[in-house]
């Protein structure tokens, strides 16, 4: 949604996440809304987001919204799947927003870390479109010792993974020590670090994103389960600066 678009009311608030065209006219009863500080009196009104007050307070992002958010384990990145979901961990208004806030990839259920969400498709687009080349690390921990050949094969180019067309891209790995290594993807396939480990023999018993380009988890200061809204252009810039 760009700045000085003017929209419908009901649809600008149900698109936002607050409830249904039906409640927009509801609360245009109750006086509850008000367009540049005077009571609404139509839903069908074409306004400004940026005019529009519920209960006094401004409308929730209504200009996109974009976060860098620290995933706990055992939550799944799904809008749609039964369990714990990510977006549990956002305020429940933002689920019901059209366009949906959606992840930037996915980290699997046991996977932790840095994760973006956004609800504007080219961002979206960008950051995993290979053209723009935004490099993922891991942190890996592992249940056997490391053999001494990972490196050399995760930078080859030439490791297949089963059921793949084509061999990974070459990754870099550094050795923490022997049950333990990060590990630099420049690509996004599913479960792509466990079944890296699981094509040398090996098998990942704890995972974590702790870097996406240029940004590291660590400087976000973010715990796990928390978020911090950023605008597409901070974002970018973080991820790859100028
Ligand atoms: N690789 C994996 O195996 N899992 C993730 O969640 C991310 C990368």
């Amino acid at each position: 949604m760009s700045k000085c678009k003017t929209e419908r009311l009901d649809r600008l608030l149900s698109n936002l996440g607050y409830g249904s065209r039906k409640d927009v006219a509801h609360w245009i009863k109750e006086g509850l809304i008000t367009v540049d500080d005077q009571p609404a009196k139509s839903a069908s009104r074409k306004v400004e987001a940026d005019s529009v007050r519920i209960e006094g307070k401004p409308l929730d992002h209504p200009d996109g919204l974009t976060l860098i958010y620290h995933k706990a384990t055992g939550s799944v990145c799904s809008h749609k799947e039964t369990g714990l979901l990510i977006y549990a961990d956002f305020p429940e208004r933002w689920s019901d927003r059209k366009p949906p806030l959606s992840s930037v990839g996915r980290l699997d259920k046991e996977t932790s870390g840095l994760l973006i969400l956004t609800d504007d498709g080219h961002l979206n687009h960008h950051l995993t479109s290979p053209k723009h080349h935004v490099s993922k690390t891991y942190a890996v921990k592992l249940d056997s010792p490391l053999s001494g050949s990972e490196q050399d094969v995760f930078a080859s180019g030439r490791l297949m993974l089963e059921g793949d067309e084509k061999p990974c891209l070459p990754a870099e790995m550094t050795v923490i020590n022997e049950n333990e290594a990060t590990l630099v993807l420049h690509e996004g396939r599913y479960h792509q670090v466990r079944r890296m480990f699981a094509a040398v023999g090996n098998r990942v018993t704890q995972l974590a994103r702790i870097r996406i380009g240029a940004l590291t988890l660590e400087q976000t200061g973010l715990e796990a389960g928390e978020y911090r809204t950023v605008t597409p252009d901070a974002l970018i810039n973080m991820i790859s600066p100028r």
